[in-house]
């Protein structure tokens, strides 16, 4: 974790491409960028040059130039010069979208099933037997780990309004549209942490719709993997706090994977505590910040989906300690 952390840039450019999907995007939008200045530069050029040297002389003036209708000879050429241009950059658009789009995983392709919600992200983990039969191991929200160098493929999907998937240095921007399943893959060169958000406006708290993909080196992954798959592990000094949240209408909106908790409607919080970040990446994840969210969402992010359940300020310390013992 310390090693994808010290590499963190908040860059959402698109410039600084880190995978294959970015680096076509990227390396098309150079091409036409360099097609079409030669072009510009061409026109102006001329425009430029003709002014200069067409304008009107003392010795000239003021008869009317000579006055030209039709030339069969340059109407063919700036007829077919454009449609020559229009369809070579036709010819390397399809090129790109050849590339960037999904196409056979390899066998070892990590799957993700990527879900949007008003307003976070949920990330479902499958493994995938060697018949090609995909079994769920875990879901998580918003931080999605993924190791290096190795293809990563996400299902999208909705779970209510249409949002869309943009994290701009590792591929393009897809929409998450509901009822319907888009595709996308990618696969980082470098350890690090790559920002993302929510490209389709969503509603109230769209803006702060953020996400992050961690990319860790492949022996950090699959420790990470490997604890995510374990259920939910506490502390006896938080008792107070876990009877707490299992007495409150907690458990029909969150999953705690080994105890009763096992709502789907909010993120799944067996292993909050391995998550840096908290309300869609925007907030850093401590106890300070889960003792705000209990007492109140929507000080923190108006519009959220979930109550204030006016808890008592010992009752808010209870359940900040036995949420950040969900390790
Ligand atoms: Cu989700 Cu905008």
């Amino acid at each position: 974790m310390s090693v994808a952390l010290a590499t963190t840039s908040n860059s959402l450019s698109v410039f600084e491409a880190a995978s294959p999907p970015a680096a076509s995007i990227r390396d098309l939008f150079f091409l036409i960028l360099f097609i079409t200045a030669v072009i510009f530069l061409l026109t102006e050029g001329l425009i430029v040059y003709c002014i200069w040297r067409f304008r009107r002389k003392p010795e000239t003036s003021p008869a009317e130039p000579p006055q030209i209708y039709g030339s069969n000879p340059i109407e063919v050429a700036w007829t077919i010069g454009p449609a020559l241009v229009v369809f070579v950059l036709f010819l390397v658009m399809v090129r790109t979208v050849a590339a960037v789009r999904v196409r056979e995983q390899p066998a070892d392709a990590l799957h993700v099933t990527v879900i949007g919600h008003q307003w976070w992200w949920e990330y479902e983990y499958y493994e995938t037997s060697p018949s090609g039969e995909k079994r769920l191991l875990f879901r998580t929200a918003n931080e999605l780990h993924v190791p290096q160098n190795r293809a990563v493929a996400l299902e999208l999907k909705s779970a209510d309004v249409i949002h869309s998937f943009w994290v701009p240095r590792l591929a393009g921007k897809v929409d998450v549209v509901p009822g319907h399943t888009n595709h996308l893959w990618f696969q980082v060169w470098e350890p690090g942490v790559y920002h993302g958000q929510c490209a389709e406006y969503c509603g109230d708290q769209h803006a702060n719709m953020m996400l992050r993909v961690v990319v860790d080196p492949p022996g950090e992954f699959d420790a990470w993997l490997k604890n995510e798959q374990q259920p939910a592990r506490d502390a006896p000094d938080v008792r107070v706090g876990r009877q707490l949240f299992a007495s409150l209408a907690c458990v029909e909106c969150h999953t705690i994977r080994g105890t009763r908790a096992e709502g789907r409607f909010g993120p799944d919080l067996t292993h909050l505590m391995g998550r840096q970040t908290l309300i869609a990446t925007t907030t850093p994840n401590n106890r300070d910040t889960l003792h705000r969210w209990v007492r109140n969402p929507h000080d923190l992010k108006p519009g959220a989906k979930m109550p204030s359940f006016q808890l008592s300020e010992g009752q808010l310390r209870e359940m900040a300690a036995y949420l950040e013992s969900l390790r």
